[in-house]
């Protein structure tokens, strides 16, 4: 048999000084539907998240919550995974940027290449500092002299830090990018970052005095300094793949086939993280996924607006498989998308229990009573390798796809009304049945990537031990 090819995503790792909320949900399910189309399609796929722990943000949480900040940290992180489980994550690796032995190394080596490389100085920098972003903004950046992103007041600060020489990289980012080297996608994002190119880019201040961060990664040479998190976190890509520490496993994977991001880190990903590797020699990311981000009610999910949805809520009242639905569905993967409790549960009502819901039912019910043989099983890796949605990320359409086929399903009971037949023609009412069961079963198999569990609870009750049996419990119950 020959060597599976390997397929590596990740997703952002996330800052640990709170709780996810919807919209970290939002990009791990668009990753996991990734990895899971992936590994359906017969590759070795590495799926890498992790936790973004060595800025000034945790810090100050960890110091408002009374505890230390590896104290804080475990009980975040653990509260991280919790949430994976429950909403079926399958990632495979959880680096954390505290991690002395799994990811210092590979922050290490990064920072001596852009040293080698003459891409390191040392300069004194005033510059307006936002918390909230752990960045700092140009003038021409700012909103009404606020942040753009948190609209916040921003701080002044004066430092002598470790610049990283971006602006030497600027047109070979720009040709690389122009010539798809590095895809980015959608076009939109892209058009934006050839833009920012365009304008040029500035140096960027590279690391911290050592007290503001005690916990983060002294600079090679100078420990009075730590790592910017940027600079630190974007190697978390490599080195949790083995990046100075295993450079075999890490050749395996790098170039990563995709960074799957927000559209608020663009700039990270599409500019800063690209002139690293090219400065530290090493092969540019494949493509950068970057969606849009969610927002409730047409306004910008936040706690200070009180339209924030808690994910724990809603896995708990409607399942982890409806709110997963929700994502690749009603979500615009490559635009903004709007989130409500309301326009949830209407989707959820509609689409899920009088949808596919009751269309499992009506088939499997007719199915166990009339006795219908189990239909033959499908390959999945024929049926759904290849598909010229999910290749291309268009998660809404390939599910407006299935939609289609629980459509058709529905139209086909109505138009033949097997239930009809049954009592004057058994056998054409089993035939129709068993072609809405094998209807049914491939159904099943496009949901695999996005509903994992309804799908196998589908597929099971097609297999049950020897005929078709309809499930005990309905798979969505109507909420009102
Ligand atoms: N730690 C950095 C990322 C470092 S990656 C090397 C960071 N963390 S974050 O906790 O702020 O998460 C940002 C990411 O979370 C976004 O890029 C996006 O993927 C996701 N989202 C955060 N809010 C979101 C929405 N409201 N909607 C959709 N996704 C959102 O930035």
């Amino acid at each position: 048999m020959s060597e599976k090819k390997s397929f590596y995503l990740t997703s952002t790792i996330f800052y640990p000084n709170a709780q996810l909320h919807m919209g970290h949900v939002y990009t791990m399910t668009v990753c996991d539907i990734i990895a899971r189309y992936q590994k359906l399609a017969g590759n070795n796929v590495k799926f890498l998240t992790g936790s973004d722990e060595n800025s000034a943000k945790i810090v100050k949480a960890a110091k408002e919550k009374g505890q230390t900040v590896p104290e804080f940290l475990n009980e975040i992180t653990a509260g991280f995974k919790k949430l994976y489980k429950d909403l079926e994550i399958s990632y495979d690796e959880f680096i954390q940027t505290t991690d002395t032995k799994k990811h210092w190394p590979g922050a290490i080596k990064m920072w001596n290449s852009l040293v080698e490389s003459g891409d390191i100085y040392k300069s004194k920098y005033t510059g307006l500092y936002c918390q909230g972003c752990e960045a700092f903004y140009t003038e021409k950046e700012l909103m009404d002299g606020k942040c753009p992103l948190h609209l916040t007041q921003l701080e002044k600060l004066e430092e002598e830090n470790y610049f990283f020489r971006l602006s030497k990289y600027t047109s070979g980012i720009k040709k690389r990018i122009g010539n798809n080297e590095l895809e980015i996608i959608p076009n939109t994002r892209r058009n934006e970052i050839l833009a920012q190119l365009e304008r040029g880019l500035e140096d960027i201040s590279f690391s911290r005095p050592a007290h503001t961060v005690p916990h983060g990664i002294p600079v090679p040479g100078d420990s009075d300094q730590v790592m910017y998190v940027w600079c630190d976190a974007l190697t978390s890509y490599i080195s949790g793949i083995g990046y100075g520490l295993d450079e075999e496993n890490f050749k395996k994977y790098w170039p990563v086939d995709v960074h799957v991001i927000g559209k608020d880190i663009l700039r990270f990903h599409g500019a800063i993280w690209p002139a690293m590797l090219l400065s530290a020699g090493l092969p540019l990311p494949k493509k950068l996924l970057v969606h849009g981000l969610i927002t409730s009610g047409g306004q910008k999910m936040s706690k200070s607006i009180g339209n924030v949805i808690d994910p724990y809520k809603l896995i708990n009242e409607y399942g982890s498989e409806a709110v997963r639905y929700f994502i690749a569905r009603k979500i615009s993967i490559f635009e903004d998308g709007d989130m409500t409790v309301d326009s949830f549960r209407d989707a959820y009502n509609g689409d899920l229990a009088n949808g596919l819901g009751n269309l499992v039912s009506r088939i499997l019910t007719m199915a166990e009573n009339y006795k219908v043989s189990t239909v033959d099983t499908i390959d999945p890796v024929t049926l759904i390798s290849n598909d010229k949605y999910l290749d291309n990320f268009n998660i809404n359409e390939y599910m407006n796809h299935i939609w289609k086929l629980i459509q058709v399903a529905d139209k086909k009971i109505q138009d033949e009304e097997p239930y009809k037949k049954y009592k004057t023609d058994q056998q054409a009412a089993v035939k129709i049945v068993t072609e809405l069961c094998t209807h049914l079963y491939e159904i099943a198999l496009w949901l695999k990537p996005v509903m994992p569990d309804t799908s196998r609870i589908i597929i099971e009750s097609l297999y049950y031990p020897n005929n078709p049996k309809k499930p005990d419990v309905p798979l969505f119950p109507r909420k009102d």
